[in-house]
């Protein structure tokens, strides 16, 4: 059984590279192995905490349907192309990263290793991937940004009981040189997460949230604070000095009055099957969604990416950007930094080498004709 300190993903090629003092190769297509990882996880936390992470609400349809929708669609490879060294860089919102992997906002993350989101923040540091710290983090948006002063992060906003505090989090988010806001619009209420229920889950006792008051607890704000609606979106750009994205947007409908509001960019996400059940999957959304904001804004995609040939899927469909949650969780509870490291350049190592499979040599240029729906199903 493989201890926490040995390397969790891959396989022998890798491990050998890496007992030679090499870096494994990032698109070396057995690097990754996420199954692997996750089992090494579930060992390593007590149950309660996995299910925590893993779960979803209610009947988990949603958390169940997520990547078998991106594998609804097929690669349609181009030959005789050409193709020289896959550009894995672009930019985001203006932001210049690496990779088009990001890592997903995430709560809590003290729960899953020591170091929480200071070692997130190093291991997307080592990747040059965008991380987004959640308004739920164990660690606060400054200490964040000191671990990266500089380099791709976005923070994220939550709708606290206060008003006049989550303004303030969006002038600190701004201040403390975040490039980006992201207001998540998905959790008016939580969902109804059965499987914290059955366990009485409970957060540990004395588990640093900087960005709630101690009065609040981590729930959403209860009724009678004032909802946000899409006024918020140019109140919260003006506030913070930010360009806004919105999270959790599933419709072509609500991205289009969401980027007509001052919207930079949509994330289309069902928030990994954690809130509504069942919800139409991020992969089946993103088409609708890309047509409606065309090149007004960026659209990125999340929910249930688990290879290189899933983000190529979301890329083909117009995404610029995915973002990942549950396997930066792996990651970081397996490996701490390293393993949040080894997940995005895993993938991302996967990605350069399915789109090199593909003749494609640019991810700022995947076409929608990169894929299509599987015929036969
Ligand atoms: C344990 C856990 C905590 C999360 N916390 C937040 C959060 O604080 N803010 C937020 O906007 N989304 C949150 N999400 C949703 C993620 O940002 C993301 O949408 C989702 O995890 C992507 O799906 P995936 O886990 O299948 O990659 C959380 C997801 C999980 C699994």
């Amino acid at each position: 059984m493989a201890s926490a300190q040995e390397p969790t993903t891959g396989p022998r090629l890798t491990q050998r590279r890496r007992a030679a003092g090499e870096p494994a190769h990032p698109a070396d297509p057995a690097y990754l192995d996420l199954d692997a990882l996750e089992r090494q996880a579930r060992e390593l936390l007590p149950p309660d905490v996995v299910d925590h992470f893993a779960g979803g609400a209610d009947r988990e349809t949603t958390l169940g349907e997520a990547t078998a929708a991106w594998r609804a669609w097929r690669l349609r490879p181009r030959v005789l192309t050409d193709v020289g060294p896959v550009a894995l860089a672009t930019t985001l919102l203006g932001t210049d990263v690496a990779t088009p992997v990001g890592i997903a906002p995430w709560a809590h993350q003290a729960m899953a290793h020591p170091e929480g989101e200071r070692a997130t923040a190093r291991g997307a540091a080592a990747t040059g991937a965008l991380v987004t710290v959640s308004t739920s983090s164990t660690t606060s948006l400054e200490d964040v940004a000191a671990v990266r002063p500089t380099g791709p992060r976005w923070f994220q906003l939550y709708r606290l009981h206060s008003p006049a505090h989550t303004d303030d989090l969006a002038r600190r988010a701004g201040r403390a040189g975040y490039t980006a806001l992201v207001l998540t619009a998905d959790l008016p209420v939580l969902g109804r997460r059965l499987r914290d229920l059955r366990n009485d889950f409970a957060l540990p006792a004395g588990l640093p949230l900087p960005h709630h008051p101690p009065a609040d607890g981590t729930g959403p704000a209860p009724a009678g604070t004032p909802r946000w609606t899409t006024a918020d979106i140019a109140r919260f750009a003006d506030l913070s000095g930010l360009p806004v994205v919105v999270k959790g947007v599933l419709r072509g409908d609500d991205a289009a009055r969401c980027v007509a509001a001052g919207a930079s960019a949509v994330w289309v996400s069902t928030h990994g099957g954690r809130q509504a059940d069942p919800v139409v999957a991020s992969a089946a959304a993103l088409p609708e969604v890309v047509e409606a904001v065309g090149t007004e804004a960026e659209v990125y995609a999340d929910g249930g990416i688990r290879s290189g040939s899933d983000v190529l899927t979301a890329l083909a469909l117009g995404a610029r950007a995915v973002f990942v949650g549950r396997p930066a969780i792996w990651g970081l509870a397996t490996g701490g930094a390293d393993g949040v490291a080894r997940v995005i350049g895993g993938l991302t190592g996967e990605l350069a080498h399915t789109m090199a499979l593909c003749g494609l040599d640019d991810v700022r240029a995947v076409g929608r004709d990169a894929v299509a729906r599987a015929a036969w199903r």
